[in-house]
């Protein structure tokens, strides 16, 4: 806009023109006033935006979510007569020498034994196993049989068998590198799995993800959902829908709140009773009274397992585990401390909001002063991705009250988004939190790559209708190597080795 120019002269001036032309003058400052409010409020919006995480627009059309019928292939039940079936196994031990192998026989008992060597079906070595069942309501479990298979070496490939004459079944793992600080290991982390068409989608994109181990953050089968005699039925279909993953590698297992199937209406009051007696943990290992809350060491990593759904106040057992667990965390040997848990600590969605906050308020001063390097979680139906960020300083009477930037604090990463029966979590409370760095709405699972001591590589996989997408990665910073100026000159010889080796991404 041009504005005349006007001689101070004429402002002076008392006449009928002159109070006009001073009329004018008024309206342009108040003009300018307007614009230079304007433009201070766009530079603020930028600043802000600038610091903000990011809220993805991508919409997906989704997969029915239904769970996928009974008679599926997914759910396809073993020929022979009582065939194993719901192979899975999980790490054995402290240290990853040892895998715990299950599976269930259904019409009898069978033989809980376990052949196993370095070659294909010339076993070398026998383990013998315990047998379980259990009722729900009018379900009776088929036999449920876990194996310790101990005192294997590291970083070999193994075979084994299970069941007995042309019912056996074959299958194999490997173990991982023995504990060291230059390990480098692939873990995959998934949540709130279910059994859907989406949960199978990002099944088999795991799979393809190159994954050597699944932590796994709690909400298994969804059969909770079910009512008597379905509640067992879906357990079963749940078990045989993960044996192509589970059977030929680790899943490290979390407990949700639909493992915890309090059903007082069926007669049901024990809680966790369907997974407790089909997914065994190594908790004894780690010295934990629980097998709801555990740690395993493997390769470089240390990995702490806990339970939102049993006591973990003040001087519980939990409580008291973890503060011992924690010191005999040694970064020298595994540089990489990752926790799990089910209900995240930090979360946007309205989907679950605040559940954390109770363990948040407990544990995240641990977390901080321990230098945890990421905390994952799942629950919440959705993708979400903190900055590092800590809420520590707060008490009743401090006023202290949000979560500030903490470079020593770890990244919490909610990965609820396995595509179970409930669908998607897509209400995410607006504005963004600042503590929020990027959250989605879509089906999925991550993968954490540890290349070296001081760095992983980090992805979130978007099931994108069918195909693996990465939606969100980071190179993820070892909180204890990274901090100490003594190790720094070690990390900057790792960076540039890093840096050599990543260069597809
Ligand atoms: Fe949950």
């Amino acid at each position: 806009m041009i504005l005349p120019s006007l001689s101070p002269v004429s402002l002076c001036s008392s006449s009928p023109l002159m109070l006009q032309v001073a009329m004018f003058e008024s309206k342009r400052i108040l003009l300018l006033a307007i614009q230079l409010l304007f433009a201070s409020h766009v530079f603020l919006s930028i600043v802000r935006e600038g610091n903000a995480g990011i809220t993805s627009v991508f919409i997906r059309s989704e997969w029915p979510s239904t769970d996928i019928p009974l008679d599926h292939e997914v759910f396809a039940i073993p020929e022979g007569h009582n065939a194993p079936q719901q192979v899975h196994i999980t790490q054995g031990d402290y240290d990853g020498r040892a895998v715990i192998i299950s599976w269930v026989t259904a019409d009898e008992p069978g033989s809980s034994k376990v052949q196993y060597g370095k070659s294909e079906r010339r076993y070398d070595y026998t383990a013998e196993g315990i047998v379980t069942n259990y009722t729900f309501h009018k379900y009776n479990s088929g036999y449920i049989h876990h194996c310790l298979v101990n005192d294997l070496e590291h970083d070999t490939k193994y075979y084994y068998e299970v069941g007995s004459g042309e019912s056996s079944r074959r299958f194999w793992f490997q173990t991982p590198p023995r504990i060291d600080p230059d390990s480098s290991y692939k873990f995959g982390i998934i949540g709130d799995l279910g059994q859907t068409y989406n949960s199978l989608s990002t099944l088999k994109h795991y799979i393809q993800s190159g994954a050597q181990t699944v932590l796994f953050v709690g909400d298994l089968s969804y059969a909770d959902n079910y009512q008597y005699t379905d509640v067992g039925i879906r357990w079963d279909s749940w078990g045989r829908f993960i044996e192509q993953s589970a059977a030929y590698q680790p899943w490290i297992w979390a407990a949700g709140n639909h493992e915890i199937e309090y059903m007082p209406y069926m007669g049901e009051v024990v809680p966790f009773k369907s997974y407790l007696h089909r997914y065994a943990t190594p908790y004894a290992a780690s010295k934990s009274s629980d097998p709801l809350w555990y740690a395993i060491r493997r390769a470089s990593a240390h990995i702490i397992v806990l339970s939102s759904y049993s006591p973990f106040v003040k001087y519980t057992p939990q409580w008291m585990w973890l503060r011992e667990e924690l010191k005999r965390v040694d970064r020298e040997k595994t540089p990489w401390l990752i926790v799990l848990m089910h209900v995240p600590m930090y979360n946007s969605n309205e989907a679950h909001f605040m559940e954390g906050e109770s363990m948040r308020l407990v544990f995240e001063e641990w977390f901080v002063q321990y230098k945890v390097d990421v905390v994952f979680a799942g629950h919440v139906h959705a993708y979400e991705r903190s900055y590092r960020i800590s809420n520590i300083h707060y008490n009743v009477s401090s006023g202290e009250r949000y979560p500030v930037s903490d470079e020593t604090a770890p990244v919490y990463i909610t990965v609820g988004d396995g595509g179970n029966q409930e669908g998607l979590a897509g209400k995410f409370r607006d504005p963004q939190p600042d503590y929020s760095a990027f959250r989605e709405a879509s089906y999925g699972h991550s993968t954490l790559e540890i290349r070296n001591k001081t760095h992983a590589v980090y992805h979130w996989n978007r099931n994108d209708d069918g195909k693996k997408v990465s939606a969100d990665s980071m190179i993820l910073n070892n909180q204890y190597w990274a901090s100490n100026r003594r190790r720094r000159k070690l990390k900057k010889q790792s960076l540039m080795t890093l840096v050599g080796q990543t260069s597809a991404y």
